[in-house]
């Protein structure tokens, strides 16, 4: 069985080319793209960690859509790339730097501990999802805002700043919202791309819904929104 497999190398010419391999059938792209780094090119670039669909550093698109390459059964004719809005450093390995810049920006994380809070098994049960995130990047390559948006949080930051928003023991919810208002929750087209490719069953899109609503609840309007009505005004 043959797939295809997009290079991508700064100082070749011309840098970027697509190369046909045969592969065995009924092994995982990641078994594929070993044995072909093992026998045929030394120099095929990938990354890959535990083999088991549990660190995340193995995601790559094939024909277009993002899948973790550990978990992936090829398919003749397959097409493999690497993800998308983020630089290539070679082959199918991406610069992760700027969207992992995304979490700080976005402040993933608790902000301020209410010792006194008390989790109680629902809402446990409510960011347990979120934090079952591989940080696979397959909801950022996905997403179609960052290809015109580029600072955008993106949906894996922003699921982030929703699991603690809703979680009892932050005591300053706010903060996160504050931080999601520019280039964020309200430039997401609520298009479900990223919640279609999570291996994790993560919906960002709903935690970005929800993100809007506590936006509103704290006095935040949507930008687009106010244009319009400035937009009626002045006609
Ligand atoms: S729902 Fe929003 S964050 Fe998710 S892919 Fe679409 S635009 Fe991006
Ligand atoms: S939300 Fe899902 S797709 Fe996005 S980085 Fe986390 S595990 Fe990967
Ligand atoms: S190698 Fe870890 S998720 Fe694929």
């Amino acid at each position: 069985m043959k797939i295809s497999i997009k290079r991508y190398h700064a100082t070749r010419q011309p840098p970027s080319i697509t190369q046909s391999f045969e592969i065995e059938e009924g092994v995982t792209l990641l078994e594929a793209l070993q044995s072909i780094k093992a026998r045929e090119d030394a120099t095929l670039t990938f990354r890959a960690g535990c083999r088991s669909g549990v660190c995340g550093s193995c995601a790559v698109r094939v024909n277009g859509r993002e899948v973790l390459a550990c978990a992936y059964k090829p398919k003749e004719g397959d097409l493999v790339e690497p993800l998308r809005n983020e630089a290539v450093v070679k082959d199918l390995v991406v610069d992760q730097k700027e969207a992992f810049a995304t979490l700080p920006r976005a402040r993933a994380w608790l902000q301020a501990y209410d010792e006194a809070a008390v989790v109680t098994p629902e809402e446990e049960k409510r960011t347990e999802i979120q934090s079952d995130c591989i940080l696979c990047h397959s909801c950022y390559s996905a997403c179609p805002v960052l290809e015109t948006l580029p600072e955008f949080l993106g949906p894996f930051a922003l699921t982030r700043a929703w699991r603690y928003v809703a979680d009892p023991r932050e005591a300053d919810p706010k903060s996160h919202i504050d931080a999601v208002q520019h280039a964020g929750v309200w430039d997401c087209t609520l298009c479900g791309e990223c919640t279609a490719v999570c291996p994790q069953g993560i919906d960002p899109k709903g935690d970005i819904t929800l993100l809007r609503t506590k936006s509103a609840q704290y006095g935040y309007l949507d930008p687009n929104m106010q244009s319009f009505g400035s937009f009626g005004l002045d006609f």
